[in-house]
């Protein structure tokens, strides 16, 4: 089998990196964790990878000032030397452009803790006790330029419950993100999940 060669793309923890690594040792797994990316040099996740003998590299976005192209374009040039095929973003705190966007579109896939399109962006725990949702989850979907907005590959979802905290929904929602991405990256790399037209192509 030939495995896709993919890049995680993090600024922090890394947890759902770590998931994506141990599930891509399995024989039979169709892709391979040949990079991992982090914009900050203290993101966790690094020295994990590190250790478990994985390309590692830094591209510090504030070297860059307020040009998003040039650090997209260096961070690029970086998946292409590489060879990388696929990219998931887990817990990468920059916003891409159009341009990196459309560059990799049907190849960038992002994971999102909340039950999308309900509460796209930041802080989505809190918003979910807050709204009293009943249920609540993670979502894997394809990139695109709007933000959060990206066709749906897979979603799971659990119950909220009455006495929930932020910080215990957090903890289940990450247990769930952690199956989740290694399967969605599965039907990605196994050619089952595909980005479709958008609807404004069919306009
Ligand atoms: C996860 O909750 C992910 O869904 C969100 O950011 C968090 C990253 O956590 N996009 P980790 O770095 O994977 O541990």
């Amino acid at each position: 089998m030939v495995k896709k060669r993919v890049a995680v793309l993090i600024s922090g923890r890394g947890s759902n990196m770590a998931a994506l690594i141990e599930a891509a040792k399995a024989a039979d797994y169709p892709a391979e964790i040949a990079l991992v990316v982090s914009n900050r040099a203290e993101a966790a996740g690094l020295a994990h990878a590190r250790e478990r003998g994985i390309a590692t590299a830094l591209i510090d976005h504030r070297k860059f000032g307020e040009d998003r192209e040039a650090f997209e374009r260096a961070l690029d040039e970086m998946l292409r030397a590489h060879r990388i095929e696929l990219i998931c973003l887990a817990g990468f705190m920059r916003v891409l452009t159009p341009w990196f966007v459309a560059r990799w579109s049907g190849r960038l896939i992002n994971i999102h803790p909340a039950l999308l399109p309900q509460f796209k962006g930041l802080d989505t725990h809190r918003r979910a006790i807050e709204a009293g949702t009943r249920r609540h989850g993670a979502t894997v979907h394809f990139v695109v330029a709007e933000i959060d907005a990206g066709q749906i590959i897979a979603q799971e979802s659990i119950e909220v419950h009455n006495d929930d905290t932020e910080a215990a929904l957090a903890e289940r929602v990450l247990e769930v993100e952690h199956r989740l991405y290694p399967r969605a990256l599965r039907a990605v790399a196994e050619g089952r999940a595909k980005l479709g037209p958008s609807p404004a192509d069919n306009a």
